[in-house]
């Protein structure tokens, strides 16, 4: 295989070796399941004090407050699913946007006697704030709406929408997946009544993830077993992973304003770059935009063509995002903001970590003009 330069962090990041260094004795020495009594159990459950004390201080919560799951999809199912039909509401409100977690978890709410409203977006992702007063009313449990969309960037005023929510007495949850460690997010400050967060976004393992509740919120589990969690999340806790998401929110959130002032000028760099190269746009918008996310459509080229092509020259990016990545669908996030099929099809998403360099962003701006004119001659 060509050694990858890698602009997919969207869809998942490499493990650091800090992040990896703290895992590794959680394999071998201290591999005890951290319910159990004796030593191997306590040195576990330290593990895991010690890493719901790190994503508490994050997001200024109480440890007590967060739930670690097995990711921002469980996370998510359990924010709406946990409590929609309490205190008689039975509706969720959401945007068009979400990530299929929410999407399919409202399709799902739906199919069992609940509510769903979703609310439309503008053409650059952000939500449409006259059709969401209209959804809102006073039998809706929950409204949920993204921190930062995982296509297209945009990112939403969370602080606007939670006043919203309250207004109508309903709880505010936020999928957090692809803003956790890199947008400025305080739940208290932001009046967040519940966020999702998922460690591989965020360099920690794959199957790991946390969702903050506010203490006093009514809310049921929707998995039955040893209750671990507080009886919120049943099974045996990942204790590797969850040291390792403890370890990366600390590490990352130590050097957040440096890492976010880097990934924006690197972004704005592939922005200009590549909005020189004929028939290209931009989707999302230019300002409000997550600092590692850039997305562009080229007039005359499929996608998915253009994902291979560059892989085979070196470099690893993805269409839309990893879930839809194998469709031939049109993301659902495009069409929500008004491309056509043949726009949406014809997309490339590249995202960055605190990893990448201006070297790898000089290669993507050597080699996409390339690939491209290729794809146009296909
Ligand atoms: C916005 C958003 N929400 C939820 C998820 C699901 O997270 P996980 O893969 O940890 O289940 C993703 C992953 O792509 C995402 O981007």
């Amino acid at each position: 295989m060509v050694r990858q330069i890698y602009f997919d962090n969207a869809a998942t990041t490499q493990v650091i070796p800090e992040v990896l260094e703290e895992i590794l004795p959680y394999f071998s020495e201290r591999y005890g399941n951290p319910s159990s009594l004796h030593e191997l159990g306590a040195e576990a459950a330290a593990g895991m004090r010690i890493a719901r004390e790190r994503v508490a201080k994050t997001l200024n919560c109480y440890p007590s407050e967060i739930t670690f799951t097995s990711g921002g999809t469980e996370s998510d199912n359990i924010a709406l699913m946990g409590v929609v039909g309490k205190r008689g509401r039975d509706r969720i409100v959401t945007s068009a946007i979400e990530h299929s977690a929410i999407i399919e978890t409202c399709s799902h709410a739906r199919s069992i006697g609940y509510k769903a409203t979703i609310v439309p977006v503008d053409r650059e992702g952000f939500i449409d704030m006259s059709a969401l007063d209209s959804a809102m009313g006073d039998d809706v449990a929950v409204l949920s709406v993204m921190a930062a969309n995982n296509v297209i960037g945009t990112l939403q005023d969370l602080r606007e929408l939670s006043k919203i929510a309250h207004e109508h007495g309903a709880l505010f949850h936020t999928d957090a997946v692809q803003a956790y460690t890199k947008v400025d997010i305080d739940i208290k400050r932001d009046g967040i009544d519940m966020l999702s967060l998922s460690g591989h976004k965020v360099h920690a393992p794959k199957g790991t993830g946390a969702l903050f509740v506010r203490d006093g919120t009514e809310i049921s589990p929707i998995m039955f077993g040893g209750g671990q969690e507080r009886g919120l999340r049943s099974s045996t806790e990942n204790v590797p992973a969850i040291v390792g998401l403890g370890k990366a929110a600390e590490y990352l959130m130590s050097n957040f304003a440096e890492d976010v002032a880097r990934m924006t000028r690197l972004r704005d760099r592939i922005i200009d770059t590549v909005l020189e190269i004929d028939g290209s746009a931009l989707n999302g918008p230019r300002m409000k935009r997550l600092c590692n996310n850039t997305h562009f459509r080229f007039e005359g080229v499929r996608g998915q063509d253009l994902v291979l092509k560059l892989s085979r020259m070196g470099i690893a990016a993805s269409t839309a995002s990893a879930c839809s990545a194998s469709d031939n669908e049109p993301s659902h996030v495009l069409s929500a903001i008004g491309l056509n099929a043949t726009q949406a099809l014809s997309s490339l998403r590249v995202t960055l970590s605190g990893l990448n360099t201006d070297e790898d962003v000089d290669r993507l701006a050597e080699i996409l003009p390339v690939a491209i004119k290729e794809c146009r001659q296909q």
